[in-house]
């Protein structure tokens, strides 16, 4: 858990022109969930549904995919003062590599920084794993969002290419 304070900054204007401004403090709760529990199910799927799938004009998502249950893939959800806004998978290889899969913040999130700190709980969570390489996908829109974290591109399967992926431009 990350618990941060930041400073927010409220603009109030009046009649003659005058603007005050108040600032106050808030508090920011992150948490990186290991979905497991039934809710936990619902939030990551519902995420995944709507920011990858339906904003996307595809239909077929499929919450029963047999990939979401395999034990050396792990599906995380982001919570911010207890509310799931965002997900990823991250898939053991089991040679000290593996996969950030379907990375997704809920659109009304976006933009606000709070992929930097999922992407810096999933490293964490690689490294406990014992992975050292880490691969993506990534979705053209994203390709600049990745680069802005650091990642470049390499090709580490051609296979993956295909279907949801066709599009895709992997990175390490
Ligand atoms: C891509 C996505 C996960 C990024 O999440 P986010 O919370 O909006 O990202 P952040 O606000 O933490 O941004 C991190 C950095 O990347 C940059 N960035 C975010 N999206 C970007 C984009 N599409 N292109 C270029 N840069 C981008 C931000 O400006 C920020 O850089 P800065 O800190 O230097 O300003 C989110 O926009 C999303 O869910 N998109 C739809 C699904 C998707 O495309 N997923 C990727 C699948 S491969």
């Amino acid at each position: 858990m990350d618990d941060k304070l930041i400073r927010t900054g409220i603009r109030m204007s009046c009649r003659s022109g005058w603007v005050y401004k108040v600032s106050c403090w808030i508090s920011i709760d992150y948490q990186l969930v290991e979905v497991t529990a039934e809710r936990d199910w619902h939030e990551y799927h519902s995420i995944r549904r709507k920011v990858l799938w339906q904003r996307r004009g595809l239909s077929n998502y499929d919450e029963n995919h047999a990939d979401e249950y395999k034990t050396a893939n792990h599906p995380l959800l982001l919570r911010l003062n207890g509310r799931a806004i965002g997900t990823v998978r991250l898939d053991d290889f089991g040679n000290g590599t593996g996969a950030v899969r379907l990375v997704a913040i809920e659109s009304e999130f976006q933009g606000q920084g709070h992929d930097r700190v999922l992407s810096d709980f999933v490293e964490g969570y690689a490294r406990r794993l014992g992975l050292l390489t880490l691969y993506v996908n990534a979705a053209p829109e994203a390709v600049g969002y990745y680069e802005k974290l650091g990642w470049m591109p390499e090709i580490w399967d051609r296979a993956e290419l295909v279907g949801i992926a066709s599009e895709c431009l992997q990175m390490t």
